[in-house]
């Protein structure tokens, strides 16, 4: 069995090619590159315009990603899909660039990540307080992806809780609350069922005690129900009938018990706008890191973040991250996998970068970005096991 994580010291771009050369497949990418934001991208000579001169900022980030995107698409099963973080220095490049890369029509989404929600404080003009995750299908047509989430679910939506179970639900009308719906647009639904609020049991039938009950709307109008009169047969300690203080004074109704179903079952679609409280933030990443390395890697991504993509592929993906940084994507695969049992696997490739001298990851002796993703990732291993091989590529 291959082990949860798997880290290579090297240039990304040789990896990929080494990958691609070993007949490497992977479904699912999630890249942090660089930023470009003057201090993160070495500006390197070597990256000159069609005229032969140095090319600016923006196009030689740009060269620096084409090749390596252009790597990693050949790495993606036709199934995957690709994520990238990306800030507003170069989101529009970035676009362009994934267009040209992976095609139009492979766009999936341009997610507003809420990741610094007090917004930056520094320099003049707007607090920004988000970034973007571009996503790509490598065919939109074949692609895995699912874009839902269980755990967008909000458990504060269901307050009720079923004696003795524990189980968790809301009350929902049973009768459909939308206007379209009436006994003109949907004769087979009005129809009466019976109800006791007493012990709220419904039936389709007459019972000893039960009140008859119509489906009405707010201001008396006759309305139909949601559920047919088999179904009601069906599904009868599903429903529960209450009494109700309407606008036209106290009524006897039916309401459905909707169940919170926390594993699989429910599922919301994901909104293209991730909030900090959802997915954690910038503070939050810094302080996962520290709990486990220390204070040595300054802007790390949030694992409830990766998490969150992770959970739009199977629990069995291979996943590449090949700007790994602090290694937050193998923790949060490791944190996955323990979470739901899932065999994702990750593959995280950094350079051997050197740190800063004076900061704080160098005074812990980790002398280069390699040596901190390495310490994560034996941290991560020791903490929620799954394994750890280490490879480098010079
Ligand atoms: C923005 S950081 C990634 C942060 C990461 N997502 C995290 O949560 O810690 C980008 C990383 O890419 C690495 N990097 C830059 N160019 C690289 C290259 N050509 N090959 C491998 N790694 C590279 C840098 O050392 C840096 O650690």
């Amino acid at each position: 069995m291959r082990p949860w994580n798997t880290f290579v010291e090297g240039d990304n771009l040789d990896v990929l090619r080494a990958m691609a050369a070993a007949g490497d497949q992977v479904d699912l990418v999630y890249v942090d590159p660089p930023y470009n934001t003057g201090n993160d991208f070495a500006y390197r000579d070597d990256f000159r315009d069609e005229g032969g001169r140095p090319a600016s900022r923006h196009a030689a980030w740009a060269a620096m990603m084409r090749p390596r995107l252009e790597a990693a698409r050949d790495l993606l099963r036709v199934t995957g899909a690709i994520f990238v973080s990306i800030d507003d220095h170069e989101a529009a490049r970035l676009r362009l660039l994934m267009d040209e890369v992976f095609g139009e029509e492979c766009f999936l989404a341009q997610v507003v990540v809420n990741l610094n929600p007090k917004g930056r404080q520094l320099g003049r003009g707007f607090a920004t307080s988000h970034e973007y995750l571009l996503v790509y299908a490598r065919d939109p047509r074949r692609t895995v992806l699912d874009a839902t989430s269980a755990e967008a679910v909000d458990e504060r939506d269901f307050p009720l809780t079923e004696e003795g179970t524990g189980r968790r639900y809301r009350h929902l009308p049973l009768r459909n609350t939308n206007k379209k719906f009436n006994p003109a647009t949907a004769p087979t639904l009005h129809f009466p069922v019976w109800g006791d609020p007493s012990d709220g049991r419904v039936a389709t039938a007459p019972f000893a005690g039960a009140a008859e009950v119509r489906p009405v709307f707010g201001d008396g109008r006759p309305a139909v129900w949601r559920w047919s009169r088999p179904l009601i047969d069906e599904r009868p300690d599903d429903l529960v009938c209450r009494v109700v203080r309407g606008r036209t004074g106290e009524r006897v109704d039916v309401f459905q018990k909707d169940w919170l179903h926390r594993e699989g079952g429910r599922r919301k679609k994901l909104t293209t706008i991730w909030l900090a409280e959802e997915v954690g933030s910038t503070d939050t990443a810094v302080a996962e890191l520290k709990a486990l390395v220390g204070h040595v890697f300054e802007s790390p991504k949030p694992t409830g973040l990766v998490r969150r993509v992770l959970a739009t592929m199977p629990d069995d993906a291979v996943v590449l991250d090949f700007f790994a940084g602090s290694g937050t994507t193998g923790h949060a695969v490791a944190l996955q996998n323990a979470a739901d049992g899932g065999s994702r696997t990750c593959v995280s490739v950094n350079s051997a970068e050197p740190t800063r001298v004076g900061s704080n990851a160098h005074a812990a002796g980790l002398l280069t970005v390699a040596d901190i993703t390495r310490a994560r990732l034996r941290a991560v291993d020791a903490t929620l096991g799954g394994g750890l091989e280490e490879r480098r590529l010079h």
